[in-house]
């Protein structure tokens, strides 16, 4: 997994995109392992936060168009491609602990998809984004769509889309496509992930599944009631209260 580097430290998992030459571009190779990689952070009690981000100067330049003829390069092909794209935004995106991108230099396109799946993203001030499929004539996917339009609303994913124009960290803050600009993204993610590595993972989870389901349009609510009820009966909740009496900060084990 060398284009894939994972580092997980006192319940911070950092994955980080490492094909700098290309600017760490996604091979086909690497969108399947990174679909393996978070849903197999699911179950590893280990990992509370979570932080995606890229070697070098660049988040991604997206996908990598150069292997695109011998991946992509017919109908059958592009499906499958897609199905593995997707696969691995919704593997980011669904995983029940928080993620956040931390994002400098180039971010584009599939890597657009990669960011936006992750609940907070965290840009340097000269970062870049863009989604240039239509200079490739690609449609861009269906979930990737659907996460830029619940993130800057159909206005703007047109312009975005129709567009193919980059825009810098001023502009994706003002409308929502980053949540916050920092001077040095990967320090300012990691504090932030350190915070809520902090707080109760079934508050955190239950409330990732109820807000991602809003944004879908398409809440399981039996699936949610079960995280809330999981919740409610669960040890942390009795060391919560615990803490709260002892005057102290709780300790929670995710159970
Ligand atoms: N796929 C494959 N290789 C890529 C790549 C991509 N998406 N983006 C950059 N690279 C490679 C370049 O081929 C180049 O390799 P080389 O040094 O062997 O020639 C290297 O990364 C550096 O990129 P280069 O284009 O020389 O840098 P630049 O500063 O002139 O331009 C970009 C940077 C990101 C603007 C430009 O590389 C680009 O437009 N990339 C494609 C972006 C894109 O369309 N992404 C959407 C894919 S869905």
């Amino acid at each position: 997994m060398s284009d894939i580097l994972v580092d997980n430290k006192d319940g911070v998992a950092v994955v980080t995109l490492s094909r700098p030459a290309s600017r760490n571009a996604v091979t086909y190779a690497m969108w399947r392992q990174l679909a393996d990689l978070f849903r197999a952070f699911d179950g590893d009690p280990s990992v509370r936060s979570i932080i995606l981000t890229g070697a070098g100067n660049d988040f991604s330049a997206g996908a990598d168009i150069l292997e695109f003829d011998a991946v992509r390069g017919d109908l059958e092909d592009s499906k499958a491609y897609e199905v593995a794209v997707d696969a691995a935004g919704d593997a980011i995106y669904q995983v029940s602990k928080p993620t956040i991108a931390a994002l400098r230099g180039y971010c584009l396109g599939g890597a657009a998809h990669l960011a936006m799946s992750c609940d907070f993203r965290i840009a340097e001030s000269r970062a870049i984004f863009g989604i240039p499929a239509a200079r490739l004539s690609i449609v861009y996917g269906i979930s990737a769509t659907r996460k830029l339009y619940s993130l800057v609303g159909a206005t703007e994913a047109k312009r975005i889309l129709f567009s193919a124009k980059r825009f810098d960290a001023g502009k994706a803050l003002d409308i929502g496509f980053i949540d916050e600009i920092a001077e040095d993204a990967l320090s300012a993610a990691h504090d932030r992930a350190a915070e809520l590595a902090e707080n109760a993972p079934l508050t955190i989870a239950g409330a990732k599944f109820i807000l991602n389901g809003c944004a879908r349009g398409a809440l399981d609510h039996a699936a949610a009631d079960r995280l809330i009820d999981e919740a409610s009966a669960s040890h942390d909740y009795i060391e919560g209260r615990q803490a709260f009496k002892d005057k102290r900060s709780p300790r929670f084990l995710g159970q």
